[in-house]
């Protein structure tokens, strides 16, 4: 049974992509053909119902692009602005707007709520010391520093974290920090800025969060849990920026608020903007109504690396300006892989959106159909081209286009796609598929309402191969000559299983069940999910015309070929460190650098990247933790002869103590290799 009728409305949002690059399969999986599926759901059913997205235009992510790119951040949001929104439009991804978080509505709306934070005295003002350029005369976003991991050595981490170790970094933890505005070290000075308090709504967040179990999905309300039990720590709602919206005090001229506190905001202004457009009440899908049973369900949906900012800081925010509903659920999805490796913007590795709508055009339901089966509801998933041509081939082409083609090619080989019957009108007459229907509109029903996409869309292709067995079963190729009115009967039911079928698919495959209707010729106007299908007699069918096309093996090596070339081509993907400052010859000789072997390795428990080594340095036998373990298999190292750090004071990694570093040459792609002697050194040969 539906739950849909709890609510009177529905407001849905799904991550407002930054404007700073086109995207991929992997945004299109986490947060928006989960959400378009469930908006045309809700809106099949007949719900009110109001679809949220836009572009989020601050923050680092937008300044640091507009530097590579040697531009200003106003070129970079309008061009990746418009490309990003044509994309979604191509794919179907049916927002009721798609706004922008650099509009006068959104800035005024977020100094709003700054002021009435602020008024309330929900603020917690510090001063803090933070990394300053002095050349630049300017504070560093997190981002605009890099210096070493103190976790895993890796000499490129950026300010805020590490994405070699996967640590998430304060500046102030990096080894060696560098400006990457001028290269050189930064200056720590004293700034003022206005904190939430998370650690004081840390009891309700506890109590708020507790009544989701259950509800929400286990890896979404998992991390909440590890979140709090880490404790929550006060987070600066401002910024030493110069991109972005300004804090609206006197005192705090030419500070920006923080990109998380104005993005989620932008969910609200693009309402507003929305009801503008459209004459309606952009309270009733935001704001707490009198009665509990009036308010609207807001559900966000986003990838994993946003959880915390909608299912704790946002709903902080909200929760202490008042006057807001909290979100129902915040269904996220786990990440999507690629032919076996991470997506990676920065490395080319990516199917990206704009691309597959070139070399694919007209095939963008064939792309939904394929993400939505392998969405990473609850772990991460992985997309290749196999499976893509697989899933295609064999089950679009072999069974939903194939039913629906045997059916209108036989209506036009046996009765000139003519529906006629001696009662005036066509419904289905076969009490085991209604019932077999029936049962699978359920399951479709109860899957979405659950957010499992990728089971809803089963049980529409059950509907196809329940249409298949059918027709097998009834031959009606072979009774058209010895019983031809069963014959008529039999495809008479298929067809209003086809029109069954096609209701059910729009949400997943919106042009595909249009076309559907193009060709039995559908003339109900637009078909509803629970709607009785029925011709009426005399009814002409359009041409047979076929649903999709295999894919063959020649585009897929192309495909796959694209991805091993880019690999090679990508651009460096380590924004390396700038030159450093010269030292003298005596602050390099305080290193001892010994060559060694490598005797013992091992993976360090529950961590990825951590291997515990055993080195002969010559000097002694100690142990190294090394942050190597996804470059080198432990076995395959052993005898291998290494530099390194002998000297560097011994640190605990994991329980582990670290005794020196081993020196790891890295090249563009990430890659580490060893720094070895060319010849035979004996161990504890000093390298200088
Ligand atoms: N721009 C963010 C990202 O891509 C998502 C912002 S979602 C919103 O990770 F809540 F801020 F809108
Ligand atoms: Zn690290």
């Amino acid at each position: 049974m539906s739950q849909l009728n709890k609510f009177k409305r529905y407001t849905i949002t799904s991550a407002l992509p930054y404007a700073n690059g086109p995207l991929h399969i992997g945004h299109l999986a986490g947060a928006y053909l989960p959400a378009d599926i469930f908006v045309r759901y809700l809106r099949l059913k007949k719900q009110d119902v109001v679809y949220i997205c836009g572009s989020d235009e601050h923050g680092a992510a937008i300044t640091i692009k507009a530097k590579k790119e040697n531009t200003t951040p106003q070129a970079i949001i309008d061009k990746y602005h418009a490309q990003i929104k044509q994309s979604f439009a191509e794919f179907g991804i049916s927002f009721d707007i798609y706004h922008r978080t650099s509009s006068p509505i959104h800035h005024d709306l977020s100094k709003e709520f700054f002021l009435n934070l602020y008024e309330k005295g929900e603020f917690v003002e510090k001063y803090s010391e933070q990394y300053f350029d002095e050349d630049f005369q300017q504070f560093l976003a997190d981002r605009y520093i890099i210096g070493t991991c103190p976790n895993c050595s890796n000499p490129n981490a950026y300010g805020d974290q590490c994405e070699n170790c996967g640590t998430s970094l304060n500046p102030t933890d990096l080894i060696n920090p560098v400006s990457t505005l001028s290269g050189k070290p930064p200056v720590l000075k004293p700034t003022k800025h206005w904190y939430l308090p998370l650690d004081k709504y840390q009891p309700w967040l506890e109590k708020w969060i507790d009544e989701k179990e259950g509800e929400w999905k286990v890896n979404v309300f998992g991390q909440c849990k590890s979140w709090l039990k880490s404790g929550l720590q006060p987070r600066s709602m401002t910024r030493d920026l110069d991109w972005g919206i300004d804090v609206p005090l006197e005192e705090a001229k030419g500070k920006k608020l923080y990109v998380w506190m104005d993005a989620p905001i932008g969910y609200i202004s693009a309402t507003k903007q929305w009801a503008e457009d459209h004459n309606k009440d952009w309270k009733l899908y935001w704001k707490k109504q009198e009665k509990e049973e009036d308010n609207t369900c807001l559900i966000h949906f986003i990838g994993k690396d946003n959880i915390v900012f909608h299912c704790i800081i946002f709903p902080a925010i909200l929760r202490a300006h008042g006057e807001y509903v909290l979100p129902q659920n915040v269904p996220a999805n786990e990440f999507l892989n690629l032919e076996g490796d991470k997506l990676s913007t920065s490395r080319n590795h990516a199917v990206w959106l704009h691309e597959y709508l070139e070399e694919f055009p007209g095939k963008q339901d064939e792309l939904r159909y394929v993400l939505t089966s392998i969405l990473p509801e609850t772990s991460d998933s992985e997309f290749t081209w196999k499976d893509y041509q697989a899933r295609v081939n064999n089950e679009l082409v072999a069974i939903l286009g194939n039913f629906v083609n045997r059916v209108m090619i036989l209506m036009h080989k046996f009765f000139d796609g003519k529906i006629e019957s001696p009662s005036g009108k066509v419904v289905l007459n076969e009490p085991a598929i209604d019932y077999e229907l029936g049962r699978l509109y359920e399951d479709l029903e109860q899957n979405i309402e659950a957010f499992r996409f990728r089971q809803a869309l089963q049980t529409v292709m059950d509907m196809a191969r329940l249409g298949n067995k059918y027709l097998t079963e009834k031959e009606p190729w072979k009774t058209i000559k010895t019983n031809p009115e069963d014959a008529r009967e039999t495809l008479h039911n298929c067809l209003v299983l086809i029109g069954k079928l096609a209701a059910c698919m729009q949400p997943f495959l919106p042009s595909t069940a249009q076309k559907t209707l193009d060709m039995v010729n559908w003339q109900g106007g637009a078909i509803g999910l629970e709607q009785e299908i029925s011709f009426k007699s005399g009814h002409q069918l359009n041409p047979a015309a076929l649903l999709f096309e295999k894919v063959e093996d020649e585009t897929i090596a192309e495909q796959i070929a694209k991805l091993e070339s880019k690999k090679q081509t990508a651009a460096p993907a380590l924004q390396l460190p700038a030159a450093k400052e010269n030292i003298n010859y005596e602050s390099f000789a305080t290193m001892d650098i010994r060559i060694g072997t490598i005797l013992a390795a091992e993976k360090v428990a529950k961590t990825k990247k951590l291997l515990k080594l055993t080195i002969d340095t010559g000097l002694d036998k100690r142990t190294v933790v090394s942050g190597i373990a996804e470059h080198y298999e432990p076995e395959a190292i052993i005898g291998k002869r290494v530099s390194i750090l002998a000297n560097l004071e011994p640190r605990e990694i994991k329980g582990i103590v670290s005794q020196g570093m081993i020196l790891m040459a890295e090249d563009s792609a990430g890659k580490l290799t060893f720094v070895s002697p060319n010849d035979d050194l004996h161990n504890g040969s000093v390298v200088r």
